[in-house]
């Protein structure tokens, strides 16, 4: 059965993701996926399109792409920002699995390592089979991955921020890793606060699987990807090393 209460973010879990990564905030990712798509003319699609971090400022750049999101209090973020700014885009509720099929996209992302969010890789093998045929021809599919190494990473302190009156909290315990499956567990309790007193908590048991390179080179391949490259930290050319902090992936379709 489903965890309903797994990688959820719900409406405290949206709040701290805009506080602590408004619209337009860059681990390089914004620049970098601008770049790439500027080349491309048609249509791009990003599930997991959250807040609109990534899809705000891509918009801005004139570039034509829409979103979805399972969680609709992230979507409710993008859409006022995009409000906000006189954006208009189409931001539908859905997974990895419901990216649309009759777009003839030129390019899906999946920026900030949010694939890592399908913790089981016969799901994900299904998810690339399906971006690659959502794609058109020569179609790129643009993704991030944090090292293995993440697997073996302690805890995050506690975080908190302030907004106006309320003070928002996030706390993160690991509840397991599984090395044989590359997976880790925690528990992201969200609180919010107020005068002192607490209004509101909210549980999200967060649960990520760690991909090494090779592995999902061969995935990519598998599932019918002709050409797939892999650039270090956003810097074009840069090989993956056993330093790099983000490997992005890029699959292109070709007959
Ligand atoms: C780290 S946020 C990334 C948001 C945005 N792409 C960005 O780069 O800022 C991860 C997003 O993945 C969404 N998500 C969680 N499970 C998902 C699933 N099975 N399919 C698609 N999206 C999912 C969450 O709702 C959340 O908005």
């Amino acid at each position: 059965m489903a965890d309903e209460s797994q990688n959820r973010y719900g409406a405290l879990a949206a709040r701290v993701y805009h506080l602590d990564k408004p619209i337009g905030h860059s681990f390089g990712d914004v620049e970098f996926y601008g770049d790439v798509l500027s080349a491309i003319a048609g249509p791009v699609f990003e599930p997991a399109v959250g807040s609109g971090r990534v899809l705000i400022p891509l918009l801005e750049r004139g570039i034509n792409i829409s979103g979805s999101d399972p969680s609709n209090e992230m979507l409710d973020v993008c859409r006022a920002e995009c409000a906000r700014r006189g954006l208009e885009t189409t931001l539908s509720v859905g997974t990895f699995e419901s990216i649309p099929q009759d777009l003839e996209l030129s390019a899906v992302i999946i920026p900030a390592g949010s694939i890592q969010l399908l913790t089981d890789p016969v799901r994900v093998q299904h998810v690339f089979a399906r971006v690659r045929s959502a794609l058109c021809d020569g179609g790129q599919f643009v993704f991030d991955l944090d090292p293995l190494s993440t697997l073996a990473q302690a805890e995050a302190p506690a975080r908190c921020w302030t907004d106006g009156a309320d003070t928002l909290t996030m706390t993160s315990a690991l509840e397991r890793t599984d090395y044989a499956a590359q997976t880790t567990v925690s528990q992201l309790r969200y609180e919010l606060w107020r005068n002192g007193e607490l209004q509101h908590t909210e549980l999200d048991r967060f649960a990520l699987r760690f991909w090494g390179t090779n592995e999902v080179v061969l995935a990519l391949e598998a599932a019918g990807f002709a050409h797939v490259e892999l650039i270090a930290d956003y810097t074009p050319g840069r090989q993956v090393t056993a330093d790099t902090v983000t490997t992005t992936v890029i699959a292109t379709k070709s007959l």
